[in-house]
């Protein structure tokens, strides 16, 4: 075992006690009840609730137009319906978003499917047919549906950044061979298996409680008070779990509750609103798409010069999350590579699409997407096995990012890589690939190796902070609250281990509470894959405040000749002795800074990292491929759980190899009355990964003596950074490709690589054999 050998020094945050309960592989604290289905989520709280109106929007099918009739009286005549929700009943301000560009109850439609009104009914189905009834007239405006289109027509939003570091044009000059390309790939759905929901009632007093699905139950609740044109303290939002959020429920609910909301202070009775599988696809954001263009020197040894690119997202019709994004795609367009000289442009376009935000790596698989399909592209014609190129161009001890943060322990990708290398015996399996291709003209096995390196923290600073509940109670029994969300990525069970050891007693005595605002407020998205250094740090800093209270009790026993007074005894005297048993902790992440403006400083805590090999074999005459093995060594610092951060290695991963080689989002491109509508809006016509797609052999191990300083018990994040590791199985199909073509060819490869690209790909490859059955030099990537 290949293991980093770095000194270890440790803080006191970051110092784990022997008799440890973080470190212990358990399972999710709620995995029994999600598997016999008994875990509740917001939609069933319904079945609970009586009185409960239903939800219905009313979606407009155009992909941009001006609403200049809204007749909702026609609903009314529809049985069952109760009330109709538009832009008239909203007492404060009519608008979703943060950017205060997204109107809840638009006159515009911006997008294909657009909700207008909403219709409140006694059940579902007649929310459904008043919904129907409703009478929307509109004249169309002219529409951009793709980021082609936006770029032609100059249409973007929001700011327009410049990474930049040296002279990229002395870097191109400087470099011995130059290439240029575009580079695009597709947004991806999130898919989460709960879609989103929320249930609003207002209590005897005006108090507004709203159960949401959100990651981000703070602005939910800041967004329902301004559409209510109340301050935060009307308003709760609580979030007792999510059936998985991917950064989909970042921003997206809030509109949503706040429609429950409103419906619910109109009304006076409950409401639920829960989007139907169909209208979550077709209303909610998505990953951003991405355009590159971009040119790259590199020197006769095959180290980078220079980049310079322009990269554009598809931020569809507001802002959203769209700024951040960017910026985290900026932050990762160089990935593992040190680039000396390097300038790049960012901007976001404003499409006629639904309003794409956060998913999981939150721009930084798009940007790494960009460099790690140059050096896929280059390495053929540079003559350099692309295994070979991106080791050799790795940061080492002592660079620093574009942005000017220095990348610390960069030895440890080298090292991950190193152990790649070795348990997969990827030399050996070269060989073996190469042979078997040389055998089989109409199957080709491809292997590759890809690294990842994601900061963590958010970019911006202000977010970076999260509060803690811990409640010790008379009988020792503990219950903790704190400011994250849970969302199956298993934050809760690092919690309730955090606590125990922290506070030294076994989990069996810790309890945790769901997530909401009256309980800890003013919280960060739990996002960035952050929340359980952030929550972490809280929950640890108020144990410890206990703690410590606890010390001069615990000798006042000594003191009396109860040397082993037990956790209830300590806790039993400590309140006789009107001791404090309960703490609120707080952390904030020291040393970050950030500018977005000028794209500099050090937003990062730290950076986590991945190595990944990949083999697949392909059809030459379909395009259809398998994954047959992959191997990881992924760094989690010192695991708080095991079993939890292989989880999330595994599933990060597999999301990713959706992203890259199956879910291939189709929008309307046409000119005809359907333009700009998803037309691949459920499961049958957007492919996820399921398990026929999983590697026939698929190893995941956590790096080990991975200490990181200066986090919770020496942890790492988890939740974003795998899902990159899949760039390998993309590399892998590129192979797989180019053996069916001339040596020395560079492969273009779609992103989503779905297996219709594929076969283009490998057909291209073909037809230049036939070509040029020996030679392949000369041509650009
Ligand atoms: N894992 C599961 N099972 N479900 C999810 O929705 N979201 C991911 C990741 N892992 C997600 C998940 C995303 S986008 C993020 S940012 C992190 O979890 C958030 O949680 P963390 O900060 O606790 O890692
Ligand atoms: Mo994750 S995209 O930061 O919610």
């Amino acid at each position: 075992m290949t293991t980093t050998t770095e000194p270890i020094t440790t803080s006191p945050l970051s110092r784990r006690p022997d008799d440890a309960v973080v470190g212990e592989s358990l399972h999710h604290e709620a995995a029994a009840l999600h598997v016999t289905g008994q875990a509740l989520y917001t939609d069933d709280l319904v079945g609970r609730t009586g009185d409960v109106l239903h939800a219905h929007p009313v979606q407009v099918r155009a992909a941009h137009a001006l609403v200049t009739r809204l007749d909702v009286s026609p609903a009314y005549d529809v049985p069952g319906v109760v009330r109709v929700l538009t832009a008239a009943d909203v007492p404060g301000v009519n608008d979703a978003g943060v950017k205060h560009d997204e109107p809840l109850f638009p006159t515009e439609v911006m997008y294909h499917g657009h909700a207008v009104c909403w219709v409140l009914g006694e059940t579902l189905e007649a929310a459904r047919r008043g919904a129907a009834a409703v009478v929307v007239e509109h004249s169309e405006l002219p529409s951009l549906v793709t980021v082609e289109e936006a770029i032609e027509a100059g249409s973007f939003q929001g700011a327009q950044p410049t990474l930049a570091r040296g002279d990229s044009a002395a870097g191109l000059a400087r470099a011995t061979h130059v290439f240029e390309g575009v580079t695009t790939c597709a947004g991806q759905e999130h898919f989460y298996l709960e879609t989103h929901s929320s249930l609003a009632y207002v209590d005897e007093n005006g108090q507004i409680f709203v159960q949401s699905s959100t990651q981000h139950p703070t602005e939910t609740q800041e967004i329902v008070a301004h559409v209510l044109g109340l301050s935060s303290h009307h308003v709760t939002v609580q979030c007792l779990r999510m059936g998985g959020g991917f950064g989909g429920k970042e921003m997206q609910p809030h509109g949503l509750a706040a429609v429950a909301a409103l419906g619910a202070t109109l009304t006076g009775r409950p409401v639920r609103l829960r989007l139907s599988r169909a209208q979550d696809m077709t209303m909610t954001g998505k990953r951003h798409g991405f355009h590159a263009t971009w040119r790259v020197g590199f020197d006769d040894d095959g180290l980078l010069t220079g980049l310079e690119a322009t990269l554009t997202s598809d931020g569809g019709w507001s802002l959203d999350l769209s700024e951040p994004v960017l910026s985290r795609a900026l932050c990762h367009v160089e990935n593992a590579y040190w680039i000396p000289d390097i300038t790049v442009h960012g901007r976001i376009a404003k499409t006629n699409k639904t309003s794409q935000t956060a998913f999981r790596g939150f721009g930084g698989p798009q940007g790494m997407l960009v460099i790690e399909d140059i050096i896929g592209r280059c390495a053929p014609v540079l003559g350099i096995a692309p295994a070979e190129l991106r080791r050799r161009n790795f940061y080492v001890e002592g660079q620093a990012t574009p942005y000017g943060q220095v990348v610390r322990h960069p030895h440890r990708l080298a090292d991950a890589w190193d152990q790649v290398t070795e348990t997969a015996s990827l030399d050996a399996r070269r060989a073996q690939v190469d042979e078997w291709n040389a055998a089989h003209p109409h199957r080709k096995r491809g292997l590759a190796i890809t690294p990842v390196k994601f900061g963590i923290s958010f970019n911006f600073t202000a977010f970076n902070q999260a509060g803690a509940l811990v409640h010790v109670y008379k009988d020792g029994s503990v219950l903790i609250n704190h400011g994250g969300t849970e969302m199956g990525q298993g934050l809760h069970t690092k919690m309730l281990q955090v606590a125990a050891t922290a506070l030294g007693v076994p989990m069996s005595k810790v309890r945790l509470a769901p997530t909401r605002t009256d309980k800890v407020p003013n919280t960060s998205a739990t996002a960035a894959s952050s929340a359980s250094d952030l929550n972490g740090g809280a929950v640890k800093n108020a144990c410890d405040q206990i703690i410590e209270r606890l010390a001069p009790v615990r000798a006042a026993l000594l003191a009396d000749g109860k040397p082993d007074a037990s956790w209830e005894e300590v806790v039993s005297a400590a309140y006789f002795a009107r001791v404090q048993l309960w703490a609120a902790g707080y952390f904030a992440t020291p040393g970050l800074s950030w500018d977005p403006a000028a794209v500099r400083g050090t937003p990062f805590k730290y950076f986590a990292y991945g190595v990944a090999a990949a083999e697949v074999e392909v059809d030459g005459f379909t395009g259809a491929y398998a994954t047959r093995r992959v191997d990881i060594v992924h760094d989690v610092g010192d695991s708080l759980s095991p079993l939890i951060d292989i989880g999330q290695i595994e599933g990060g991963f597999v999301q990713g190899v959706g992203w890259l080689t199956l879910e291939d989002l189709r929008w309307d491109e046409s000119d005809g009355p359907g333009r700009g509508r998803l037309t691949t809006d459920s499961a049958s016509t957007y492919k996820l990964p399921s398990f026929s797609e999983m590697p026939t052999e698929l190893n995941v191990a956590l790096l080990e003596r991975a200490h990181e300083d200066g986090v919770v018990y020496g942890s790492k994040a988890v939740g974003e950074p795998p899902l990159m590791l899949a760039f390998s199985v993309r590399e892998a199909l590129r192979d797989a490709c180019g053996a069916f073509g001339p040596r020395g060819r560079p492969v273009e490869l779609a992103a989503p690589a779905t297996p219709e690209a594929v076969y283009w790909a490998l057909s291209a490859a073909r037809d230049a054999l036939r070509a040029a059955p020996r030679d392949g030099a000369g041509a650009t990537p």
